[in-house]
């Protein structure tokens, strides 16, 4: 890569001069205010290390499991749907990564590439995270696919009764360039233009994607019903029953903010549970993960593993939330920022930044091993 870059911050730059407004905001923004966007980041700011120092600390060992599966560093790659906008068969790219650094690429249903193509794009693990797009039977069909190529655990998003209001994609014209007409369309093709490398990839990638993991009775859901398709397939308690029986594998709920959910989560027979806000893309206003992770970790009391995502963009956020007990966390714009800025070696780049920044923060803060960490290298002062 030409250009160095230090950290997420320069990925997310990178990516912005890549691709097209509308593209770009799509990854970078939040719902309405976007005020737990922000939150989600800033409250990291609100914990303090309390570091052990003068011991010696050989460069820890980030090797841990999650529902068994053995991954190298306490990272996982979050469901990022629509990836193959940000570069040709996004999610493939993204997938070999994961697997060649080991640890775990999760898909989401709303995937630009067949899920078939992904599993085999990656030697690592695969989780395939489920939205019940196109009703029960079309959901089936994917979980059974799912299972006939080796996804290892299926993850059950429930933040999603509808899909966020994202201010930035009204503005920048998403439902007018999906009409595919030109005069509401023209105001908005600017973008497009002044991105002619991003323009040439995309039409040598086949042009809009559609969504083949949602297999409707005419064909693959087309890109434009997102919104109206999330609507129609709220996921509830009672899905995970006839879920269940297709579906022998772990289970995991993603999309847990408060004990009584963390709780209803575990008694209705998840395997682990996601404290997630959708990284601020649902709804606004809720608190900052890291804020709710304690709260969760108390009422699960350890009956299951907790993941966290929501706002890492640095390795110490990473180990913050592993010092309040989380196994491991989700990453979702930090890889994103990587592949739309380079492809496969931004998605690289980005994994290793943090791997790098857990390393030195762990030593810093004089901790061989991942299994050390706990509250007591934490201090907390919520200022919201
Ligand atoms: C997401 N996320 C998401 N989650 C999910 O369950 N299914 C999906 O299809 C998507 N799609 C999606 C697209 C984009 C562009 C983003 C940024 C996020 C949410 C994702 O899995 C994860 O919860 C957040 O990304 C975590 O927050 P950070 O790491 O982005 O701050």
């Amino acid at each position: 890569m030409a250009k160095p870059f230090i950290n997420v911050e320069d990925l997310r730059r990178a990516a912005q001069r890549r691709l097209p407004r509308s593209v770009f905001d799509y990854i970078d923004g939040g719902a309405e205010g976007e005020v737990t966007l922000r939150e989600n980041v800033r409250a990291f700011e609100d914990i303090a290390f309390r570091p052990r120092c003068a011991v010696e600390t050989p460069t820890p060992d980030l090797k841990t499991t999650v529902l068994g599966t053995p991954i190298s560093l306490p990272i996982i790659l979050a469901p990022v749907g629509s990836s193959r906008m940000f570069w040709p068969r996004g999610e493939e790219v993204a997938a070999a990564v994961a697997g060649s650094v080991g640890t775990i690429y999760s898909l989401s249903t709303l995937s630009g590439c067949r899920l078939e193509d992904v599993k085999k794009a990656t030697r690592g693990p695969a989780w395939y995270q489920l939205y019940l797009c196109g009703g029960r039977d079309v959901a089936a069909a994917s979980v059974q696919r799912a299972r006939d190529e080796g996804y290892s655990a299926l993850i059950l998003t429930i933040d999603t009764p509808v899909a966020g209001f994202r201010e930035r994609d009204s503005r920048n014209g998403s439902k007018e360039l999906l009409t595919r007409r030109p005069v509401p369309m023209l105001p908005h093709i600017g973008q497009f233009l002044s991105r002619p490398g991003w323009l040439m990839d995309f039409f040598r990638d086949g042009g809009l994607m559609n969504f083949p993991n949602v297999r409707l009775p005419g064909g693959p859901m087309p890109y434009a019903d997102v919104a109206a398709a999330l609507e129609q397939s709220t996921s509830t308690w009672a899905d995970l029953k006839w879920i269940r029986e297709i579906w022998k594998g772990p289970i995991v709920i993603k999309g847990v903010h408060i004990g009584e959910d963390a709780r209803r989560a575990v008694d209705e027979g998840a395997d682990a549970i996601v404290v997630s806000n959708h990284g601020g893309r649902q709804l606004d206003g809720v608190h900052a993960t890291i804020r709710a992770l304690p709260e969760v970790i108390e009422a699960v009391n350890g009956r299951v593993e907790v993941l966290f995502d929501s706002g890492v963009r640095r390795g110490s956020d990473v180990v913050k939330a592993l010092c309040f007990g989380a196994r491991a966390v989700l990453i979702g714009r930090a890889y994103a920022y990587g592949l739309g800025a380079a492809g496969a070696p931004g998605v690289a780049r980005a994994i290793e930044i943090l791997r790098t920044d857990v390393v030195r923060t762990m030593k810093l803060l004089g901790v061989r091993s991942l299994s050390e960490l706990d509250r007591s290298y934490v201090d907390v002062n919520w200022s919201r």
